[in-house]
């Protein structure tokens, strides 16, 4: 899957996403072949720049950041292709000018009017850049090209705002054109989930409420905040984190079987999971949050939230986020998912623990399976990527004594093909046209709606409680499981 002649204008190009993952995406895509000869890339921005200090920045963050090697005739050649265009985001001026820069690379690299726009920008600027392509007829494709606009989260702050962005959006570009970015999807890992599930025989019968005791999401980030106060701060670890990366991960660990992998399909199912999830009744008991103080990373010392650069000092921002949802259909009913997401924890593990019940009889002495837990299957999403699937086995000996063992896949040790990385399978899907792995307005809509009532919750009732860096989180997450006679995975 090669990509026809297009462009990309990047908005947005001195964030940090851009430098770490946007460039070095389009720099590996390149050196794997599957840009056209004569792709372009456009990057708008308000610093005082001439084409070769964009292409230093660029320059920059693929030697720092790509991962494929460096090669002098891949760089020229990509290079070539590159422009910048000065201005702000309402500079009509500047859109003139990017509508000509458009059309010259369309003479000079042969990229024939095919162009994605690239909003890493604060969505609160989404409005004027959108309003600014129509304006200039640069959202039009005219005949036999595209126009596409990709946009990253955060899709809004809650339903409404989610709802005014994507009325915006729809005004000038249609739903096919408008590729939304949740880098999770773009994981190797998280699309192997319907890989395993619908290319096997072996999972689905139990994959129900007949055999599945729970299910827990776990996103934990040895990280901070790093320098993203500005952006972080009144968000939090539930929108930043949940409303997206988890609860798409909870989708498709829980949606029926698509008719096909085209987009809407998948999209449908997906729909009908998040159309079915309740909240618990108590979001005091069932729900817990909490904000890192200082404590241990990685062997050194590290500052608390709050003395993070450009914190206030009475800030409520949760850096931990822990909720338990429910999906009322067929399959799932009384079956609890319990998300959680942190920053500062123990270490980096993003994982799908599908907890098994316990068999119905144990024809051993109590003694013999004291050391047996429940059967599970763990999906590693990162790092270590694999499945893991525990249960019991007899302990070697002349007595019978079961005790808990891992079967273990491993990408590495399966596969020779190494995984692209997220943004590099996404960006190639946004100019190849390929929708399946984009979330759609409705399912941005539909997971706010489930987060609403959390956050809105929580804004009533102040401070969130707080954890020790390098730990796993606030003790009210480990009493909402308690609750439930659970307790959390150590990974
Ligand atoms: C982003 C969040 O979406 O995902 C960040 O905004 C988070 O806060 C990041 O650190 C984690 O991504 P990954 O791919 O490193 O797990």
């Amino acid at each position: 899957r090669i990509a026809g002649p297009c462009g990309l204008v990047l908005f947005g190009v001195t964030g940090d996403l851009s430098r770490k993952k946007v460039m070095p995406a389009i720099y590996d895509l390149a050196s794997r072949g599957l840009l056209p000869p004569g792709f372009s890339l456009v990057g708008y921005a308000r610093r005082d720049w001439a084409d070769e200090d964009f292409a230093q920045v660029v320059h920059d963050s693929v030697k720092q950041y790509a991962r494929t090697e460096f090669r002098e005739e891949v760089w020229e050649q990509l290079a070539e292709g590159f422009r910048f265009v000065q201005g702000d985001f309402s500079d009509d001026v500047a859109f003139d000018t990017l509508r000509q820069t458009i059309l010259d690379l369309d003479r000079v690299r042969g990229t024939r009017g095919n162009h994605a726009f690239y909003l890493s920008i604060p969505p609160k600027f989404f409005p004027d850049v959108i309003g600014q392509l129509k304006e200039h007829g640069l959202a039009d494709p005219g005949r036999d090209s595209w126009r596409r606009v990709v946009v990253e989260k955060p899709f809004g702050s809650d339903l409404k705002s989610a709802q005014a962005l994507n009325a915006t959006i729809h005004e000038v570009f249609p739903p096919e054109s408008v590729f939304r970015i949740d880098h999770y999807l773009g994981k190797e890992t998280v699309q192997n989930i319907l890989a395993m599930r619908f290319a096997n025989a072996m999972f689905e019968p139990i994959w129900n409420s007949n055999y599945v005791d729970h299910v827990q999401i776990t996103m934990a980030e040895d990280i901070g905040i790093g320098g993203r106060a500005g952006y972080y701060d009144g968000i939090g670890a539930a929108r930043d984190v949940i409303q997206n990366h988890l609860l798409q991960l909870m989708a498709l660990i829980a949606m029926e079987e698509p008719t096909s992998f085209e987009a809407d399909n998948l999209r449908l199912e997906k729909q009908k999971v998040l159309s079915s999830v309740v909240l618990p009744r108590r979001l005091d008991l069932h729900t817990a949050r909490g904000q890192y103080l200082e404590g241990w990373a990685g062997g050194e010392k590290v500052i608390g939230y709050k003395q993070e650069q450009d914190i206030p000092q009475d800030s409520t921002t949760e850096t931990f986020a822990a909720i338990k949802l429910e999906i009322e259909n067929r399959r799932w009913a009384g079956v609890p998912f319990y998300l959680r997401h942190g920053k500062r924890l123990g270490r980096r593990v993003t994982e799908v623990a599908v907890v098994f019940k316990r068999a119905p009889h144990l024809p051993f002495t109590e003694t013999a399976t004291e050391e047996l837990t429940q059967n599970a299957l763990v999906i590693r999403v990162q790092p270590d990527e694999g499945i893991t699937i525990r249960f019991g086995s007899k302990v070697p000996g002349s007595a019978m004594e079961i005790r808990d063992v891992n079967m273990d896949f491993a990408y590495g040790g399966s596969f020779t093909e190494s995984s692209p990385e997220a943004y590099e399978r996404l960006i190639l899907d946004v100019l190849l046209g390929d929708p399946p792995l984009f979330p759609q307005h409705v399912e941005v809509e539909l997971s706010w709606k489930i987060l609403d009532p959390i956050v809105q919750y929580w804004a009533k009732h102040g401070q969130p409680d707080t954890y020790d860096s390098g730990t796993w989180g606030p003790e009210s997450a480990d009493k909402m499981l308690a609750r439930d006679g659970r307790t959390w995975r150590r990974p």
